[in-house]
């Protein structure tokens, strides 16, 4: 199953250690640490093999994937020795990415994206695309009626100039051009009823929101085990400190807002009601991608006896996120294969504030994303023929 991977904000940190990662997973350069789909409960021939993967992208900014690729190696994201055993794979990707399209109206750049998946998709015979938002996070746009549902939406905009975030002109690009999306980020994407009319309608999955990387994903480990011993949470605050192009952008007060609402949503849903407290975040150059959050969590048990807990976590974040956004990719395309469309509830293992219906707790956002994966075999099985796997690239490898 030849399958494109589209990256939104493809020069970024994410994007850029995901396709050196995919790379050298082909070349059989690493091993797949960090990758859920080659656990065992989890692997699947219905998935694309590494080496069917092609990858192409916008991004705003023009630094040479392998230059970005250099310096997440100095930074020590990623070993350097990969970077230069993959040239010609990392200049075949560089050829794939294209500058972000500008125009007066949003319709004519909604319009050009829509071109450049397509000329991808076929440029590369590839049997499907995928969209993966891991752009800057955007902070959350004023409401606007159109949004509500897709014939407003379309009348909108043929008459406005601006109406959607950039995260949901992007997602309503790849609904367009026949491609499933991802939200890897907490901005907006596919997350309105008139795009979610539109995926409906072209039978696309999709799936998001805001990759579960670092401190949220040890407390939905955590919150549900307050829960399940009756212990009343009564604070958790947490300070994240982070740098890199990331951190940069979240210190700005509206990004941040929608960093930090999605973090805190785990708690409400697994606690069952809101413990008092904040996360906050803020920017520390000096650290780049490194970060480092600090929760501080008080409780009562039996009698009301108080007591607290505190945990650090020092975590490379493109080096978590990256395995998932390939994790991803491979799982929403089977979905798609297998005439899946709409929220896909089944992947809420992997975000923070999942789409669609699915269970909260870590535990039984696994079970439901293994029972998922059978699911996907079975399917895929009955269709005939697995993922081709063995298949290689001629473009990209
Ligand atoms: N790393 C993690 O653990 C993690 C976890 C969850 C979510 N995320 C999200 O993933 C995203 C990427 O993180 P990163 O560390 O790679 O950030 P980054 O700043 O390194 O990369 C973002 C890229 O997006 C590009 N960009 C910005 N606006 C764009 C637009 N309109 N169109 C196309 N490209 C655009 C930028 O030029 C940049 O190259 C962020 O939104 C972050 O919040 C990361």
């Amino acid at each position: 199953m030849r399958t494109g991977i589209w990256l939104v904000g493809a020069r970024g940190s994410v994007a850029v250690t995901s396709v050196v990662g995919a790379l050298a997973l082909r070349a059989g350069l690493v091993e797949p640490t960090g990758c859920v789909t080659e656990l065992p409960a989890l692997r699947s021939p219905a998935l694309p093999a590494y080496a069917d993967l092609v990858f192409g992208g916008h991004d705003l900014v023009p630094t040479p994937v392998v230059k970005k690729a250099e310096a997440l190696a100095a930074a020590g994201v990623l070993p350097a020795r990969l970077v230069t055993a993959l040239p010609d794979e990392l200049a075949a990707v560089e050829n794939e990415i294209r500058p972000v399209p500008t125009a007066e109206r949003q319709a004519d750049v909604i319009a050009a994206l829509v071109a450049d998946l397509t000329n991808f998709k076929q440029r590369n015979r590839l049997d499907r695309v995928v969209m993966v938002n891991v752009s800057a996070t955007e902070p959350a746009p004023e409401p606007h009626p159109a949004y509500a549902d897709l014939a407003a939406l379309e009348q909108a905009l043929s008459t406005e100039a601006t109406v959607l975030p950039n995260s949901s002109a992007y997602a309503y690009a790849a609904f367009t051009a026949g491609c499933s999306y991802v939200d890897f980020t907490p901005s907006t994407g596919a997350r309105l009823p008139a795009l979610a009319e539109l995926a409906a309608r072209e039978g696309l999955p999709y799936a998001g929101h805001d990759g579960k990387t670092g401190e949220t994903l040890v407390k939905s480990v955590l919150a549900p085990m307050f829960a399940m011993r009756n212990l009343r949470v009564r604070t958790w605050s947490g300070v994240n400190l982070l740098g890199g192009g990331d951190g940069a952008n979240l210190a700005e007060p509206a990004a941040n807002a929608a960093k930090a609402a999605s973090k805190q949503r785990v708690l409400g849903e697994t606690l069952g009601y809101v413990p008092q407290g904040n996360t906050r975040i803020e920017y520390v150059d000096d650290i780049g991608d490194f970060k480092t959050a600090w929760d501080l969590v008080t409780f009562s048990g039996f009698l009301g006896t108080a007591m607290r807990m505190e945990f650090t976590w020092h975590g490379c974040d493109s080096a978590l996120a990256a395995p998932l956004v390939l994790d991803l990719a491979r799982l929403t395309a089977t979905a798609h294969r297998t005439g899946r469309g709409g929220p896909l509830g089944e992947l809420a293992f992997f975000f923070k504030d999942p789409l669609g219906e699915g269970p909260h707790s870590l535990p039984e956002q696994w079970a439901t994303l293994c029972a998922f994966v059978r699911q996907l075999d079975a399917d895929a099985a009955q269709q005939g023929g697995a993922g081709d796997a063995g298949r290689s690239d001629p473009a990209q490898g």
